[in-house]
């Protein structure tokens, strides 16, 4: 019998706009070509990009964690599909629903025998710090990875994040990893036609496409490092 389990993927930030959505659609693209099953939770409610470019190639829910009721439905669908890692796609601004209910989650990792892996998505800014220090409290245990993304500039630029306590403590279990930077035309055209990667590699103009294979390179290795450490 196949006993592997395979990890809840967090991918957070708290912030708007660091590049959350974008991780978790490479995320999933990525898994998918490993042959592992791939579900989504989608958490964006206001704005379920994710689900919409992925719907059609993986199971996929939604649920707010602003209330219990999304953080029970979360737990139980990880019972579920015990068989698939888990995508979970977060929202800016749910700290608060993640300092009330999160441990909802937290508690039940044993039972579920699951792993938490949190991508944690970063601009340059100090806040993106502060709200992983507030996450990190609710889930002790998750291993956690930080991620640069690139968009915002190359991993030197990324100074407070290079010189802080927090990259040595996330350095201790977790990896400080490099999201690559997607030419803009690219990206928008994902965007506006609410793109799976996997159907933006098949149907994109040729230097899109090319262009678009030479991010996914990228991600691949970025996501190598993540499945070494699990
Ligand atoms: N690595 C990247 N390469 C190219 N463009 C990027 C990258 N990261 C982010 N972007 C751009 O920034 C925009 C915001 O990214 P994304 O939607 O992933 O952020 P988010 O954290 O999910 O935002 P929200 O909080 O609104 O859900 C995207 O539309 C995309 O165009
Ligand atoms: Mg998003």
């Amino acid at each position: 019998m196949d006993t592997t389990t395979y990890p809840i993927y967090l991918v957070g930030g708290s912030k708007g706009g660091v590049g959350k959505s974008f991780v978790s659609l490479a995320l999933a693209d990525y898994l998918q070509r490993q042959d592992i099953h791939v579900t989504l939770v989608e958490t964006d409610t206001s704005n379920p990009d994710v689900m919409k470019s992925v719907q059609d190639e993986m199971h996929c829910i939604a649920y707010g964690l602003d209330e219990a009721d999304g953080w029970i439905g979360l737990v139980n669908f990880c019972d579920e599909h015990q068989d698939a890692a888990v995508i979970v796609n977060t929202a800016a601004r749910n700290q608060a629903g993640v300092a009330r209910f999160g441990a909802t989650l937290a508690s039940t990792l044993g039972e579920l025998q699951r792993q938490l892996v949190v991508l944690w998505v970063i601009n340059r800014q100090r806040d993106s710090l502060e709200l992983l220090h507030a996450f990190s409290r609710t889930f002790p245990d998750a291993i956690t990875h930080v991620v640069r993304n690139g968009y915002f500039g190359s991993p030197d630029k990324f100074t407070l994040y290079q010189v802080s306590q927090l990259r040595r403590t996330i350095e201790a279990r977790g990896q400080s990893l490099d999201f690559p930077d997607l030419a803009d035309r690219v990206a928008d055209e994902l965007r506006s036609q609410r793109m799976s990667i996997r159907k933006a590699a098949e149907t994109m103009h040729i230097g899109e496409r090319a262009e678009l294979l030479r991010w996914r390179a990228l991600c691949d290795t970025m996501f190598a490092r993540v499945m070494k450490n699990e």
